[in-house]
């Protein structure tokens, strides 16, 4: 058989996924107008938005496809994704995937706290570990849609936790399993606020 459809072959069959594959180098230029919140590396100044660079493709695109179709509220964004094709979308998280991701300090009065919820997460409660799906070092898992977490900013993370705790009106796009929201709801603001700063250093 033809070498090239072998290797197409293979593709499809492990990969399986439900996007076409993006192509960074035509996602740069579709990229532009991300970079004024974003960063045109994906490395953001303003700790509100979130770092893109190094992020996972398939988390990205993932999210991307949530937020066009409203399945995760980002005003900042409305109107933004509308005119996007699901290219387009792929190579942008191809992109920024390609990209290496900065990282930050940790505040050092509650590194302590933060590393043990992270590492270890807290048995009385029944919280998992963070370590077992975003990885030891915060790196997440790529090709399984974990999202990468180490260097983000602290105070993105502690959004994004308060809002997966939220009953009502917050972010509930982590699926049926609804892991996010479940892990969430077991965390106090003092958990917040000390393994969003421990992410933060995190590298
Ligand atoms: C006006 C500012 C602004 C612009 C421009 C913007 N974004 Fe965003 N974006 C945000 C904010 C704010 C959030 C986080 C919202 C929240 O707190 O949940 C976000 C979240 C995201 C996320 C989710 C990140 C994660 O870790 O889950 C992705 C992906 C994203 N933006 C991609 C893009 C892309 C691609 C573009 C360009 C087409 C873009 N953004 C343009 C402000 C912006
Ligand atoms: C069983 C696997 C699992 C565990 C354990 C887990 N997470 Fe997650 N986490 C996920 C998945 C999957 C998502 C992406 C959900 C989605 O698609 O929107 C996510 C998303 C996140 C996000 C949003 C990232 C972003 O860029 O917006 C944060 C923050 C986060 N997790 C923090 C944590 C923390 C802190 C812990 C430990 C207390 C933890 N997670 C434990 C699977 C897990």
């Amino acid at each position: 058989m033809n070498k090239l459809i072998v290797s197409l072959l293979l593709t499809l069959g492990i990969s399986g996924v439900a996007h076409a594959a993006g192509d960074a180098a035509a996602g740069q230029a579709k990229a532009a107008v991300c970079g004024a919140c974003h960063g045109p590396d994906g490395n953001s100044a303003a700790p509100n938005f979130p770092k893109l660079a190094g992020q996972g493709e398939r988390y990205l695109t993932k999210q991307l496809h949530d937020i066009k179709s409203g399945k995760r509220t980002v005003l900042e964004m409305t109107g933004l994704l509308t005119n996007l094709s699901d290219q387009d979308l792929s190579d942008i998280a191809a992109y920024f995937a390609s990209q290496k991701g900065s990282v930050g300090a940790a505040d050092k009065k509650l590194v302590a706290r933060g590393e043990k919820l992270f590492r270890g997460g807290d048995l009385d409660k029944g919280l998992p570990a963070c370590t077992g799906c975003h990885s030891p070092n915060g790196a997440g898992n790529a090709a399984a849609g974990f999202p990468h977490l180490g260097g983000q900013h602290a105070q993105y993370v502690a959004k994004q936790l308060t809002d997966f705790r939220k009953e009502e009106g917050g972010r509930a796009n982590d699926g049926d399993a609804m892991t996010m929201r479940t892990i969430a709801r077991k965390l106090s603001d003092e958990d917040i606020a000390a393994v969003s700063s421990y992410i933060q250093g995190l590298h």
